[in-house]
């Protein structure tokens, strides 16, 4: 049963390859976006290694010179989105959006070198990313945790990609909404609205936008200047973790300044994770730092964070968590607990399953020795795709479909999965 599924998952990918980076899907998303792409890039490695490579070089050549690597890359004009390139004027000869995403740039080197039949071409590859993903590494340090806690926060809720999660609510009451520019959403023209962010949520998205271009996009300036500064475990678990991937790769490469300055990012994050956990949650939190306060919201982000090499301790407490809210959910893993007051099954980040995070979790249990869960996760992963096809996410009780359909990294990950099942069996 693998192999057609897997010829189904290639499918999509290559419908939604534009040559030197995919899209995430045709209409709803129609430019490179960073952590999509990066993702992207491991399934397409089972197929072809040198077009994997590709995917992260093309991201990466699209760095701003002070190491941020942008979120969207407006590669050609498609009016189909909100907000384009007119509203971000970030003035890149190519352009860009603003703000980034999860950097999952450094872990998805590490395994497509791990992994990597041809040796020398990935040797060759990661030689020259990896002095860029080293900066862009360092750029968070310093552009978003200017107070040097070990730990940084997103300005904007699109950064963390998990866009309106429950976990921004108290935070986003204080982006006020005077001066926005009336503007005209494009994303209903191609998802269901019950779906999608609320209209109250986009002009807070776009309040930010305007705030960060009024400062002419300097990164110096953009963190302290957002009313918006949350800290979020499951962010800083995969910048953690690529830290950590980056150094191993600089270390066997004889870059070792670069392999000790990712290591100490690495350690510092994992000791500063410890001010994130509740143990009443038996999960990480975010913090509200603007507030100085942890945001009382079990999400999925607390889960996401056994991506980061943490205590075992911790990832024990993690699966044990996970475990209890698989007996109330029939699809693992709920971006927020199907019991909270707050769940809403089909919209967005406030319910829904992703495989993308599935694949996170999965993959940072695994290295737990936290079998029964990864097994779990893989099942329920898998079960989703077969009911209801290769979707953006899903209702995770009842399987629907929700967002946009044929998502190419929820096909790359399908790859990911089935080939893990394959090697282990
Ligand atoms: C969107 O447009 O929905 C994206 O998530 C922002 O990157």
């Amino acid at each position: 049963m693998a192999q057609p599924l897997i010829d189904r998952a290639l499918g999509i990918i290559q419908k939604n390859d534009k040559g030197a980076y995919t899209v995430p899907t045709h209409g709803l998303y129609p430019f490179q976006w960073n952590w999509d792409s990066a993702l992207t890039a491991l399934g397409i490695a089972h197929h072809d290694e040198k077009r994997a490579w590709t995917e992260l070089e093309t991201l990466m050549a699209h760095q701003w010179e002070d190491g941020m690597v942008p979120h969207i890359v407006f590669h050609q004009e498609d009016d189909g989105y909100f907000p384009g390139p007119d509203v971000w004027r970030t003035g890149r000869p190519v352009p860009t959006s603003g703000i980034t995403q999860p950097p999952v740039c450094g872990f998805a080197a590490r395994r497509l070198y791990d992994r990597a039949e041809d040796k020398i071409l990935a040797s060759e590859r990661i030689r020259s990313l990896l002095p860029k993903i080293d900066a862009w590494h360092d750029w968070f340090y310093r552009c978003r945790d200017p107070r040097q806690t070990g730990l940084v926060a997103l300005i904007h809720p699109w950064e963390s990609g998990r866009d309106n999660s429950v976990d921004w609510d108290l935070a986003f009451e204080r982006v006020p909404t005077d001066g926005v520019e009336p503007f005209e959403r494009r994303d209903l023209q191609h998802a269901d609205a019950s779906h999608r962010p609320t209209q109250a949520q986009y002009e807070r998205y776009i309040y930010l936008v305007q705030l960060f271009r009024s400062l002419g996009w300097d990164n110096t300036k953009l963190h302290d200047a957002s009313p918006f500064q949350v800290v979020d475990p499951g962010f800083n678990a995969i910048l953690i973790r690529s830290c950590s991937d980056l150094s191993d790769l600089a270390e066997l490469l004889g870059e070792h300044e670069v392999a000790a300055r990712n290591r100490a990012f690495a350690e510092k994050g994992i000791a500063a994770m410890e001010t994130l956990w509740s143990e009443p949650n038996s999960q990480y939190l975010c913090l509200d730092r603007k507030r100085g306060k942890q945001v009382e919201n079990a999400s999925v982000a607390g889960l996401i964070s056994v991506f980061a090499p943490i205590p075992h301790k911790r990832a024990e407490q993690i699966a044990g968590r996970i475990m209890d809210i698989g007996r109330r959910t029939r699809f693992l893993v709920p971006s927020q607990p199907t019991d909270s007051p707050f769940f809403d099954g089909e919209r967005y980040w406030r319910g829904p399953a992703w495989l993308i995070v599935n694949y996170m979790i999965a993959d940072g249990m695994e290295a737990a020795g936290q079998h029964e869960v990864v097994a779990r996760i893989v099942k329920d992963s898998l079960q989703l795709i077969e009911q209801s096809g290769f979707a953006e996410y899903y209702h995770p009780n009842t399987g629907e479909a929700c967002g946009g359909k044929t998502f190419t990294w929820t096909a790359a990950m399908v790859i990911e999965f089935l080939s893990r099942s394959r090697e282990m069996a």
